[in-house]
């Protein structure tokens, strides 16, 4: 099966990685090269940035600066991945799933108010494929409401939405650098601290519950255990290797949107009966998604299947036809082998 994506290189990770080993002083979190990588993403997003480990460690740093317990509930969508529901199960919270609007497959901002509890605490939306959710409505809504909100912008890296970045607008945003990601350190992510008021905590429990930021910037002459807290930096070697991905961020983000266009042109003039990816302003052309009912073999080898909702859902909601979404290889050599694949199978 021809992969969905091949890890996007720069061809200056090995060079920045050696300098780490070269200096030889510096391996763990917020080196030079992390405060590179911080500084480069606070210009995109305008927001404090934090790196580490992973997107599923900056929701779960979301959970816990959010105090999340036992007994809150969560509103989020069912087509997501895992990680976006783990992060508030893990504190004890319940989460509460609202269906997915047809066009972009994110949460469907017209149901949540009727999902909401004097329980509720969060709004999660989670923007597919780089597609911002109604972030004006939501963040309406949680205003009204009282609730906080917690943009799982996983796959959002150079992704805007009315000129801001997605993960910047809500009061916390989580971005990834999986390797599946546009660009990458392997294993990364950040999380984006809209809410000033929560950047305090956010430092200490990130560095497993110390005040170790403080002591580091001068502002303290020890640190010690203040809170409770994890170890969510990230390490050096990664940072260096995240580098050499940022500075190339718009190529990759250039290369991928020229697929998707290329794409979105095609689905439109061959099978405009299908539902497929509709893309908005400012996207950056992470997925491009195909519901198709007559999956043959053939497409298979470039169309693979996605996100399982993470719960039961009605047949007649929305989400239920996720089940036969699939996601186009974003590889340009690739995109031909995609149309001949589709025109074969005949779904005309
Ligand atoms: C929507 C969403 N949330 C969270 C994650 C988890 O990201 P990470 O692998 O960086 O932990 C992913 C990864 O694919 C994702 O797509």
């Amino acid at each position: 099966m021809t992969p969905f994506h091949i890890p996007y290189l720069s061809g200056n990770e090995s060079k920045y990685i050696q300098e780490v080993i070269d200096n030889g002083t510096h391996f763990s979190g917020d080196g030079l090269f992390g405060k590179r990588c911080t500084e480069f993403l606070e210009n995109l997003t305008k927001t404090k940035a934090l790196l580490t480990p992973s997107c599923t460690a900056a929701l779960e740093m979301a959970a816990l600066l959010l105090d999340v317990q036992p007994g809150d509930e969560v509103i989020m969508s069912p087509f997501t991945f895992s990680s976006t529901a783990n992060a508030f199960e893990l504190r004890g919270a319940k989460v509460v799933y609202c269906d997915i609007r047809p066009d972009t497959l994110n949460i469907d901002e017209t149901l949540i108010q009727g999902l909401i509890t004097d329980r509720t605490k969060v709004i999660v939306p989670m923007h597919y494929g780089g597609v911002g959710c109604n972030m004006s409505m939501i963040l309406e809504i949680a205003r009204s409401n009282g609730l906080f909100v917690v943009e799982d912008a996983a796959q959002c890296i150079n992704s805007f939405q009315d000129g801001k970045h997605l993960g910047s607008i809500g009061d916390i945003g989580c971005i990834s650098f999986h390797e599946t990601k546009n660009i990458h350190c392997g294993e990364g992510g950040a999380i984006l601290i809209n809410n000033r008021d929560l950047l305090e905590r956010a430092e200490v429990i990130r560095e497993k519950g110390t005040n170790r930021s403080k002591f580091l910037r001068g502002e303290i002459p020890f640190y010690k255990k203040i809170d409770v807290g994890s170890s969510y930096l990230m390490s050096e070697i990664n940072a260096a290797f995240l580098w050499a991905q940022l500075q190339q961020l718009n190529e990759a983000t250039d290369q991928r949107l020229l697929v998707w266009n290329n794409y979105l042109e095609f689905f439109t003039n061959e099978f405009s009966e299908m539902e497929f990816s509709t893309g908005c302003v400012g996207h950056n052309g992470h997925i491009f998604w195909v519901i198709d009912n007559g999956l043959s073999h053939e497409k298979m080898h470039y169309a693979l299947g996605h996100y399982q909702l993470l719960s039961n859902c009605d047949p007649n909601s929305v989400a239920y036809k996720t089940k036969n979404i699939c996601r186009l290889s974003l590889e340009s050599k690739n995109q031909m082998l995609v149309f001949e694949a589709f025109m074969k199978a005949n779904t005309k």
